[in-house]
């Protein structure tokens, strides 16, 4: 009976340390093959205790990723040159389900002055600690920079050459310096810059501005290697690419202001998009909660088009 119980007792603890294996088993397989459900992928996409800065914050793309985020669990700072648009964005935030959602603020700051960034980079410190994410959503371009009818491509003035092209260029990496460098010393960070079509498919017309996205583009994959060889991999940077969504800055272009109908440009746009219709804000926030996100871990320097199939269409 001894003999029996002692035999009995070695042969549950071989039980148990078979299923130590078995559980060691699956640890391993979960890590080798990244064994996901439904609860890890949701898990991706809570950006709890992140803190996002989010240029151009309060402009009509940049809202909707802001409210997303907050959203989503994220801290949120709102960088522009005018407090009130960023204010009235806190507003919407407000009214939003407060279960899970982080929080925000309005900073005030230039993307074309490397001082007021600092300036920002302390307030956000202060109220939120270092910033884990950077959105580079300010741009824009402008109707003096803008070749047409009454103005040929050689009288395009230079000033608005300039700032067109700083605004989109400049302005994102003035900023990528200074909020990436706390990126770089911590060894971990995301930065998602905010391109456009016209970076691939040049528009007429839109001279700087097309210029200035391309090399959105380039600066994209060129950050991307060099922070991931130099700093860590762990430093992900990558593009969006929105198609045509109708805003303030394009309105002008797009739409008649007397009828309110569509431009012929307007017109055009709409037939090379397979999906029929101009974007909404809140079609581009799958794309980017995903580049931000651990699912995205293995993904840096590209660029993702959110256009409703333009940049797939030849036009035939
Ligand atoms: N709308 C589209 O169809 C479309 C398509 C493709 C790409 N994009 C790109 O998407 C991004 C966002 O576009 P959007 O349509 O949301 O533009 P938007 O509504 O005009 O907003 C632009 C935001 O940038 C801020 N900003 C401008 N200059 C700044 C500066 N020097 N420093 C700091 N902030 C500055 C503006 O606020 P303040 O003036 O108060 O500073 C505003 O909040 C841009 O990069 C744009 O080029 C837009």
């Amino acid at each position: 009976m001894a003999h029996g119980s002692r035999l009995a007792a070695r042969g549950s603890r071989l039980a148990a340390h078979g299923s130590q294996l078995m559980a060691h088993g699956s640890q391993l397989m979960a890590q080798n093959f990244n064994f996901m459900n439904h609860e890890t992928i949701s898990n991706f996409y809570n950006f709890s205790g992140r803190t996002v800065l989010i240029t151009g914050g309060a402009g009509v793309l940049g809202a909707e990723m802001a409210c997303a985020l907050v959203g989503c669990g994220a801290n949120v700072a709102i960088l522009n040159r005018t407090v009130a648009t960023a204010e009235r964005l806190l507003q919407r935030i407000e009214q939003m389900p407060a279960t899970g959602r982080g929080r925000a603020i309005a900073v005030t700051g230039d993307v074309l002055d490397r001082e007021s960034l600092l300036r920002a980079e302390a307030v956000i410190g202060r109220e939120f600690g270092h910033v884990d994410t950077l959105i580079n959503a300010a741009g824009g371009n402008k109707p003096a920079a803008t070749a047409g009818v009454d103005r040929k491509f050689f009288d395009v003035p230079e000033e608005a050459l300039r700032l067109v092209f700083d605004l989109n260029m400049l302005g994102t990496i003035l900023p990528s310096q200074v909020f990436g460098r706390g990126m770089a010393e911590r060894s971990s960070g995301t930065i998602l810059n905010v391109s456009s079509m016209a970076a691939s498919r040049p528009m007429t017309r839109v001279v700087a501005y097309s210029a200035a996205k391309a090399a959105t583009d380039n600066f994209t994959q060129w950050l991307a290697v060099h922070m991931a060889q130099t700093y860590s991999p762990r430093i992900r940077v990558n593009a969006i690419a929105p198609g045509f969504f109708l805003t303030d800055q394009n309105r002008f272009l797009l739409t008649d202001k007397d009828t309110g109908g569509l431009t012929d440009r307007g017109r055009s746009i709409i037939a090379h998009t397979p999906a029929g219709r101009f974007g909404n804000p809140e079609d581009l926030v799958g794309a980017v909660l995903w580049l931000l996100s651990p699912a995205a871990a293995f993904v840096t320097g590209i660029v993702v088009p959110v256009d409703g199939g333009f940049s797939a269409f030849s036009g035939v």
